[in-house]
C-alpha cells in the first residue's frame, strides 16, 4: 500500500529528518518560514495554543509558529485542521482546549467580513456550490470538496503550496484525479496553476484584514431583535430573538427565540447559545422548547450568521438534517427605540379584494390606522390589533389599483417593496428546478429535498420570465411525482420515494432492493409536479429530481458551535 510510507514520510519531515519528496522543504510542520513569508506571519501570544501546538509547530524568534502563523481562516477552517491534527497527526487535545484554540485562532488569524461573506455559503452549509471566477481552479479543486473551503482561507504562497503537498502526501490519488494531467504538455500542471492563482487571489496579508483586525471587538448585541426568515416550502417566518450576554464572557450569548410560520400559524419557541468569533461570525445552536436536546428535537438547529458592522442587523442560515439540508434563511434587525416593520403577510393582495394584513416588527404597540400608508389604490380600513411586535390591519385593494409593488410606511418605519398588488396568477414555478435526494434510513441518513411552488404575475409586458415579472410568493399546490422516462418501461417513480403536501420529498431506503430489476438501489430520476387550482383552470409546473446513492465518503467541514 502506497499511502503508508508517504504518511510516515510526512511525519519524518516534521521531525526534521532530511527527505526528498515531490514535497520539498520546509518540512511540512516544523521548518522556518520560507523567504516569501519572512516579514509576514502572525505572532501567536496565547499560551494554550503554544502549549497544544508548539511541540511540533516550533516558534521562531518573532513568536510565529511554523505553518499556523501563515494562514488565516474561519472558525470551521481552524476546527477542521485541528481535527486532522488529531486524526492523522496523533495530536492529543481535549475538546475544551480545542475550543479555546479555535477561538483564539479564529479571532487572531481570522477573516475580515469582506473576506468571509463571499464564502458564507460554506459555513452556512448550503448544498449548492457556487460558480467560481476561475473555471480551471474550480475544476482542479472541487472534485472532493466545495470551493468554499478554499475561499475561506488566506495563505502565503508557501502555505498554498504546502496544502496541496498535504493532499499529495495523504491522498496520493489526488494527483491522478485532479492535480496533474496525463500525457506530455508544456503547460503548467493544473495544481501549479491553482497555487499561482490562489496565492494572488487569497493572500495572507490583505488591507481588509489589517483594517478589520485593528477595529475588531466583541459586538454588543444583547437586546431584542426582530426575526424574519424563509423556510423553503413552508414560507415566511416572523418572530423575535432576545439575546443576553453570558455572564463573565463578552463573546458568548444565550438566546430565547419565538417565531410563527405565517402561512400555517405554527408557533415555535427555541432556547439557544452562541459564540461570536472575530467580532462578527455568530455560531450557535438552539433547541425547541428546552435548552438542550430532547426526543422531540434531538439535533436542534445550528445557527450560522454574520453580524453587520453597525451591530444593527445580522443574517445567515439555521439548519439541521443528515446533510444540513433542512433549514431557514434568517435576518435579524435590532429593535431600538423607533417603530420597525420587518415583514408583511400576505405579501401579495388581489385587486378588488379586502385582506387582513399582518405587519411584523418591533415597537408597534402604539400604531394607529392613520400611521399606515400602503400607497396608491390601497385603503386602510382599520387596525384590528396592535402589540409590540405585530399589527393586524384590515385593508381594501381598489378595483382600479395598479398592478405592482408597494412600499409601506408605518409612521417613520418603512419597508420597501413590502406588498405586491396583482390581478391574476399568470403562472407558477417549482423551485429548485433541479433537485437531489439521497436514499437512506438504514445505514446512513436520508437526504431530503424540499421543493416550493411560487405564483407569478407576468408583469406589464405580459411576457413570462422577464425582468418585470412579479413574484406573488408561495402557493398551495397538489404535489405529484411523475416518471422521467429515460428507458423503455422506466419505473423509477415506484421506488424512489414520496413527496408530502408541503413539497418535501422523502427518499426511499438505501441498499439493494430485491423487488427491482437487477437488484438495484431505490435510485432514479423523476419529475416533481405542482398543480395549482387557478381561477381559469389548473396551472402546472415541474422540476427534475435525481434520487441517488448516499454520500458514503464525506469531506465536510465540522461545526464549531457547541450545544
Ligand atoms: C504531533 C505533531 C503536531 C501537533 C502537536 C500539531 N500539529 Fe499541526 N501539523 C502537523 C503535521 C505533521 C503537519 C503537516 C501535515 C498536515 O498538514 O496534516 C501539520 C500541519 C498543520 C497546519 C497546516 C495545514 C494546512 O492546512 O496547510 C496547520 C494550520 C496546523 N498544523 C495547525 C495545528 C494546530 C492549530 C495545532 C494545535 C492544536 C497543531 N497543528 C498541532 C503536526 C502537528
Ligand atoms: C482528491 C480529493 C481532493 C481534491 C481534488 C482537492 N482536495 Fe482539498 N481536501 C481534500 C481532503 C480529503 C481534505 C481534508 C483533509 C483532512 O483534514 O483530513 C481537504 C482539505 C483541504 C483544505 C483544508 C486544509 C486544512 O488544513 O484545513 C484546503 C485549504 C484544501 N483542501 C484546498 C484544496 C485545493 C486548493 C485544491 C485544488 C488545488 C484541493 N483542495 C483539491 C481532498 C481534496
Amino acid at each position: 500500500m502506497r499511502l503508508l510510507p508517504l504518511m510516515s514520510a510526512v511525519r519524518r519531515l516534521l521531525t526534521g529528518a532530511a527527505l526528498t519528496l515531490a514535497v520539498t522543504a520546509p518540512a511540512l510542520a516544523g521548518a522556518q518560514p520560507a523567504a516569501d513569508a519572512a516579514d509576514s506571519g502572525i505572532p501567536i501570544a496565547d499560551e494554550a495554543v503554544r502549549q497544544a501546538c508548539g511541540s511540533c509547530h516550533r516558534a521562531d524568534d518573532q513568536g510565529r509558529l511554523s505553518r499556523i502563523s501563515f494562514r488565516r481562516t474561519t472558525p470551521e477552517g481552524w476546527q477542521q485542521t485541528i481535527r486532522r491534527m488529531v486524526m492523522l497527526n496523533e495530536v492529543a487535545i481535549t475538546p475544551e482546549v480545542a475550543r479555546e484554540v479555535v477561538r483564539y485562532l479564529a479571532n487572531n488569524l481570522g477573516l475580515a467580513p469582506e473576506e468571509a461573506i463571499p464564502a458564507a455559503f460554506e459555513a452556512e452549509r448550503r448544498t449548492d456550490d457556487q460558480p467560481y471566477e476561475d473555471a480551471d481552479v474550480h475544476q482542479t479543486c472541487t472534485t472532493c470538496h466545495s470551493m468554499g473551503r478554499i475561499m475561506s482561507q488566506r495563505r502565503t504562497a508557501e502555505e498554498w503550496r504546502l496544502v496541496t503537498a498535504m493532499h499529495q502526501g495523504y491522498y496520493p490519488f489526488t494527483d491522478f484525479q485532479a492535480f496533474r494531467r496525463s500525457g506530455e504538455s508544456d503547460e503548467p500542471q493544473p495544481v501549479d496553476y491553482a497555487v499561482t492563482h490562489l496565492t494572488e487571489r487569497f493572500p495572507l496579508d490583505s488591507p481588509e484584514w489589517s483594517a478589520w483586525s485593528a477595529t475588531m471587538r466583541p459586538p454588543r448585541i444583547a437586546g431584542t431583535w426582530a426575526l424574519t426568515g424563509h423556510a423553503p416550502g413552508l414560507g415566511a417566518v416572523h418572530g423575535q430573538v432576545t439575546i443576553a450576554a453570558l455572564p463573565g464572557a463578552d463573546d458568548e450569548f444565550t438566546t430565547q427565540t419565538r417565531y410563527v410560520y405565517a402561512r400555517t400559524g405554527r408557533q415555535v419557541e427555541r432556547t439557544g447559545r452562541a459564540v461570536v468569533y472575530t467580532g462578527f461570525q455568530w455560531r450557535g445552536r438552539s433547541f425547541e422548547g428546552a435548552a438542550e436536546a430532547t426526543a422531540a428535537d434531538p439535533d436542534g438547529l445550528r445557527e450560522v450568521m454574520f453580524v453587520d458592522r453597525d451591530w444593527q442587523a445580522m443574517r445567515g442560515r439555521w439548519f439541521t438534517g443528515g446533510y444540513d439540508e433542512i433549514g431557514l434563511d434568517v435576518a435579524l434587525s435590532r429593535v431600538g427605540a423607533a417603530p420597525l416593520v420587518t415583514g408583511v403577510y400576505p405579501a401579495a393582495v388581489q385587486v378588488g379584494q379586502t385582506a387582513s394584513l399582518q405587519l411584523h416588527g418591533g415597537n408597534l404597540a402604539t400604531a394607529v390606522a392613520g400611521d399606515l400608508d400602503l400607497g396608491p389604490g390601497l385603503e386602510v380600513l382599520r387596525l384590528s390589533s396592535a402589540s409590540p411586535d405585530l399589527v393586524t390591519a384590515e385593508i381594501r385593494v381598489g378595483a382600479d389599483a395598479a398592478v405592482g409593488r408597494r412600499d409601506l410606511y408605518l409612521g417613520q418605519a418603512a419597508l420597501a417593496d413590502a406588498l405586491t398588488v396583482y390581478d391574476t396568477v399568470s403562472r407558477i414555478a417549482v423551485t429548485p428546478d433541479a433537485g437531489m435526494a439521497r436514499v437512506g434510513g438504514v445505514r446512513v441518513p436520508k437526504q431530503f429535498q424540499q421543493f416550493e411552488a411560487r405564483a407569478f404575475h407576468d408583469g406589464p409586458d405580459g411576457e413570462a420570465e422577464t425582468a418585470d415579472d412579479l413574484d406573488l410568493g408561495l402557493v398551495d399546490v397538489t404535489w405529484t411525482v411523475e416518471e422521467y422516462a429515460t428507458t423503455f418501461g422506466d419505473d423509477d417513480r415506484r421506488y424512489v420515494g414520496a413527496i408530502d403536501g408541503q413539497g418535501r420529498f422523502t427518499p426511499a431506503e438505501d441498499g439493494p432492493n430485491v423487488e427491482r430489476s437487477g437488484n438495484r438501489n431505490n435510485v432514479g430520476d423523476v419529475w416533481v409536479v405542482g398543480t395549482y387550482a387557478g381561477s381559469e383552470g389548473p396551472l402546472r409546473a415541474r422540476a427534475h429530481l435525481l434520487v441517488t446513492v448516499p454520500n458514503y465518503l464525506r469531506w465536510d467541514p465540522t461545526a464549531v458551535e457547541r450545544p
